[in-house]
């Protein structure tokens, strides 16, 4: 069956930097199904030579293999472009009848994929409704979100409800490309392929788990998206509670879409509500020194561009365990980490060592930039007496692999094509995270909120996050990335 890839949106930057480039990595490596053509849909005026131009040169730039001219040829020749507004319904008529074109009569598989403002999702999937372009009476018919999905709980089921007016749920697939990193998929296999991680992996041994994601990177030119948006819905809504989903959740019986994504939302409706003066205790919020004088930002901003969150699993696994979350801009390093923090050993017969105390387990499992494990463990010092180290174990997750590792987007757009779901988030699954965030969001607007905390760009956040921890007995895994 051939597949098209219509691209609302396509002048824009996903397209270029991700979405293109992705689509070409693929192809070189023959993962794309046969016959499939891309039609982007945007209001430039370009034809199809020119836009096939543009993307060679932002493919050149962007792309992660070395550059080959005649491939990318051969990739653009199912590559065209229908210039048209979102908001015109004639355009859709127009774009229906060019894909049945360029499709003629063999039925084709059609992937609409929203790469635009998402203030205008509502509006495409209406329109793609409304011209026919969702019937299914030639092939199947799927669309694709990018994240923001939504900016709260009401405005994520508004789009929610939108969108299954005109596709069925298991037509929908909603983009969080934290779910295409290598190493997020590792973890499944890691915990679910292996018998001997699984009988650790609970309240009995672990003593609490660090899910931190650190950006070097400030906001950039964004300001103006970012002020509106902070740290909250810009990261944990989407990314930090898929870390936190995969980490925690139990087996599923198959790698199938509805089994793992029902476990997902299993540890979703697990995690304990905040009330009242838990939103001050279990919440810290800050803001990086300069963020307020950004372009784009409003003078005397409030928006938090870091936060530390504790959260708590109310399961049979995972009581009395607490999640730590935090993220941020504007931080010493980028590192993606979840840490698995293991309890201290229930006696110990050996002599504390000469820094004063032991470092209990631990296994670091290193997202990005390098993608791996890491166990921290005790051992003898050699040749001295029973002096004890801390010792580490590496796992490079490319050792042993031929390919470079693979953008996020190439593996969410191979399953896409092949219609499999498991990595992209089901609307349980968003408007569950939705009802966690929301009400930190309203507490942070309410005397509730604890004290908004700046920090010097660099810093692993404000030296209260350290503080807050220490009050715990616990402290952060402050380490830049542990693999290279
Ligand atoms: C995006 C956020 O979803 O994820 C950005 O909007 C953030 O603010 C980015 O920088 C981080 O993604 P990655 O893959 O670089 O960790």
């Amino acid at each position: 069956m051939a597949h098209t890839i219509v691209i609302l949106g396509a002048s824009g930057d996903l397209t270029s930097r991700k979405l293109i480039p992705a689509l070409f990595s693929l192809f070189r490596k023959n993962r794309l199904p046969p016959q499939t053509r891309i039609v982007g849909f945007s209001r430039s005026e370009l034809t199809d030579e020119a836009w096939r131009a543009a993307l060679a040169a932002s493919t050149r730039a962007h792309g992660d293999h070395g550059w080959d001219e005649a491939a990318f040829a051969a990739f653009a020749s199912s590559v065209h472009y229908q210039r048209g507004d979102i908001q015109d319904a004639d355009a859709f008529a127009s774009l229906g009848r060019r894909l049945d074109a360029l499709e003629g009569a063999d039925p084709a598989t059609r992937v609409y994929y929203l790469a635009t403002l998402p203030a205008l999702y509502p509006t495409a999937v209406r329109q793609l409704g409304s011209a026919g372009l969702a019937n299914r009476d030639r092939g199947d018919r799927r669309t694709v979100v990018e994240k923001p999905f939504g900016s709260d709980l009401a405005s994520a089921r508004a789009l929610n409800a939108e969108l299954h007016q005109v596709f069925p749920e298991r037509d929908i697939y909603r983009i969080d490309h934290y779910l295409g990193k290598e190493t997020v998929q590792n973890l499944l296999v890691l915990r679910f392929a292996n018998s001997i991680f699984e009988p650790i992996w609970n309240r009995n041994y672990v003593d609490h788990v660090q899910i931190t994601v650190a950006e070097e990177v400030d906001v950039g030119r964004r300001g103006a998206f970012y002020d509106g948006s902070g740290v909250l819905r810009d990261m944990f809504q989407n990314h930090l509670l898929q870390l936190l989903m995969v980490t925690a959740m139990e087996a599923p019986v198959r790698f199938d879409a509805d089994l793992v994504r029902d476990e997902k939302v299993k540890v979703l409706r697990s995690i304990r509500g905040m009330r009242g003066a838990d939103f001050a205790t279990d919440t810290i919020r800050a803001q990086y020194d300069g963020f307020a004088r950004t372009s784009g930002v409003a003078d005397g901003s409030r928006t938090a561009t870091f936060a530390a969150v504790k959260l708590r699993i109310d399961n049979w696994r995972w009581k009395d365990v607490p999640f730590y979350l935090r993220s941020g801009k504007a931080m010493s390093c980028r590192t993606t980490q979840i840490v698995i923090q293991f309890r201290e050993p229930p006696h110990m017969m050996f002599r504390v060592p000469a820094s004063g105390h032991w470092e209990s387990n631990r296994l670091v499992i290193q997202v990005q930039p390098a993608e791996g494990l890491q166990l921290h463990f005790q051992s003898k010092t050699p040749d001295a007496n029973m002096n004890l180290r801390n010792a580490t174990l590496d796992f490079r997750f490319r050792s042993g692999a031929e390919s470079e590792m693979p953008d996020a987007y190439q593996r969410l757009l191979v399953d896409l094509l092949a219609g499999d779901a498991s990595l992209f988030a089901r609307s349980d699954e968003v408007e569950r995270a939705w009802e966690i965030i929301d009400p930190i969001l309203a507490a942070w607007q309410s005397p509730a909120a604890p004290p908004l905390e700046s920090y010097p760009v660099g810093a692993w956040g404000p030296a209260s996050s350290e503080q807050w921890m220490a009050d715990q007995g616990r402290h952060w895994f402050d380490v830049c990335p542990v693999l290279h």
